[in-house]
């Protein structure tokens, strides 16, 4: 039987990493996009130690869309896409433009799941019960999002940027909803608070101090994997497509976050930005 295509943003560290692993062991070919080459070195050699050979990397950093094209374009060769995960983030304390002069945060958290999306839509339309999961966080709640101001040009707060990007991430899928709902199953999905590495390269952060409570309260990542993975393969799920889910239920998202005129505009200027559109 053939294997299922999994396309997959941010499986090199965190709870995608486990989340990769499973796919694999479970006889999925999954199409990894990651930046970094020690990393998916040091993949493949645990993948061919253990025999296993359903994986393909394709090296990008998703915060430029140069780079990114070139992965689409070797994606468009596939014949069927059953599982899209929009995984990757990022947290910028700091301000960092990409080499378009766009903000960090927005291209990597955002623009660069929008672009992937966008452009291999064909192709999840016409794969039977394909799906698209987009991860996203509570923290869209708190989000001060300003479409005519996605650069931060006065003051930058990253922190308000990564609950922006994370309430982008849900009106994205919203969208997609809205346009595709009869060709695909879609869901935003907060994981829940977790005990991976997120944020800790950022030197500002208190560290030490996050990495214990992270240890002592937030959930594991192979717990975190079981229940995406159950999201991607389960057909119980086929009857939710277009929710939110907040640690593995159903629930509902921000106000902001249903607004259409909010949806339509941030597509828009997300075409724009890649003139694509
Ligand atoms: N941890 C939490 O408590 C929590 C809570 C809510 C939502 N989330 C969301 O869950 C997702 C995964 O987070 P995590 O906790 O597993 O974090 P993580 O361990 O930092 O994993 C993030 C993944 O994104 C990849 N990534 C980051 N920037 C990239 C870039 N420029 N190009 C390509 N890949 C890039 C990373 O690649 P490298 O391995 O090369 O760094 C890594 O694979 C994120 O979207 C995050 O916002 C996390």
């Amino acid at each position: 039987m053939k294997k299922k295509n999994f396309i997959f943003k941010g499986g090199t560290s965190g709870f995608g990493l486990n989340l990769l692993k499973k796919f694999v062991n479970n006889g999925f070919f999954v199409h990894v996009i990651a930046k970094d080459n020690i990393k998916i070195n040091h993949l493949s050699d645990y993948f061919h130690k253990r025999d296993l050979k359903s994986f393909n990397f394709y090296q990008a950093d998703l915060a430029e869309a140069n780079e990114l094209s070139k992965s689409i374009l070797q994606l468009k060769n596939l014949n069927t896409i059953d599982v899209l995960i929009n995984n990757a983030g990022a947290l910028f304390l700091k301000k960092e433009l990409n080499s378009k002069g766009l903000e960090k945060t927005f291209v990597v958290n955002y623009l660069s799941h929008f672009f992937l999306t966008v452009s291999l839509i064909d192709l999840i339309r016409k794969t039977r019960n394909s799906r698209i999961l987009n991860i996203s966080s509570w923290v869209h709640e708190l989000a001060k999002l300003n479409l005519n101001d996605i650069n931060f040009s006065e003051r930058y707060n990253g922190v308000v940027a990564y609950n922006n990007s994370k309430l982008m991430n849900i009106l994205f899928s919203y969208k997609i909803n809205r346009v595709y709902a009869n060709s695909i199953n879609n869901y935003a999905i907060h994981p829940g608070w977790i005990n991976t590495n997120f944020g800790n390269y950022n030197q500002s952060a208190p560290r030490i101090l996050v990495k214990i409570a992270r240890f002592l309260f937030a959930k594991k990542p192979s717990n975190v994997a079981n229940e995406i993975y159950s999201l991607c393969t389960n057909e119980k799920y086929l009857n939710f497509s277009g929710k939110y889910f907040e640690k593995h239920q159903v629930a509902k998202s921000s106000n902001k976050s249903y607004r259409e005129d909010l949806q339509d505009e941030l597509w828009r200027k997300s075409l724009n930005f890649l003139k694509i559109g």
